[in-house]
């Protein structure tokens, strides 16, 4: 009897956990056969990253936990519940994102504050808050930040094409400023072996 009410009671405790966070929560959303964390944040316009910070203690970090009949966070508060989303396509970037958005980087990185400073980690199907506000729910503190790498399977924004100019021209910048360097040394060398230089 008296084992057998523990039984229940560690059953019960993650629907527990579950329903307070669904009763604290304001927007949520039943999961379904075949839903994953992005679609659920593409359909419902909930970022892929408040999404995960809303259900932090429930989905992992590659987000394969989510059962179908599972209440799912979108929205907390409404000064945290970013409603205005875009869907990366390929060849996106964060700075083209925010600004055909009518952003500046400043507010596009505070409310996906998951990417980088390369924007490297922006993925096809990633899902961003695109609003003009800041409204981003809280990482509870300790929590490594969700979706800060591209997933497994998932395909980086930013194409090859525009990987590799930007590789040129990070070379190219490399050589102009060592070309003063060289240019230097060449001097010097012209004027030291300059006998030299003429008799060849
Ligand atoms: C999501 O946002 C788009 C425009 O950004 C809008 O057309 C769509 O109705 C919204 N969907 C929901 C579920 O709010
Ligand atoms: C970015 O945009 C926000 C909202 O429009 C504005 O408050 C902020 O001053 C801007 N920041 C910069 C660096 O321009």
């Amino acid at each position: 009897m008296f084992a057998q009410s523990i039984v229940a009671a560690l059953v019960a405790l993650p629907f527990l956990a579950q329903s307070v966070l669904a009763a604290d929560c304001q927007r949520t959303y039943v999961a379904k056969q075949g839903d994953t964390c992005d679609s659920i944040s593409a359909a419902n316009n909930a970022s892929t990253y408040q999404l995960r910070v809303n259900n932090i203690n429930t989905i992992n970090q590659a987000c394969t936990n989510i059962e179908i009949g599972q209440t799912v966070c979108l929205g907390n508060n409404d000064d945290k519940d970013c409603k205005s989303t875009y869907v990366v396509v390929g060849g996106d970037s964060c700075d083209a994102v925010a600004s055909r958005h009518g952003l500046n980087s400043t507010m596009f990185n505070l409310n996906n504050p998951q990417l980088n400073s390369d924007c490297d980690n922006l993925y096809i199907g990633e899902v961003v808050c695109v609003l003009g506000t800041p409204t981003v729910p809280e990482l509870p503190s300790g929590s490594p930040v969700p979706a800060a790498t591209v997933p497994a399977g998932a395909t980086p924004a930013v194409s090859i094409t525009s990987a590799a100019a930007s590789t040129s021209s990070a070379a190219s910048s490399t050589i102009s400023s060592a070309a003063p360097t060289i240019t230097v040394a060449a001097d010097e060398d012209d004027d030291e072996d300059l006998p030299f230089c003429d008799e060849l």
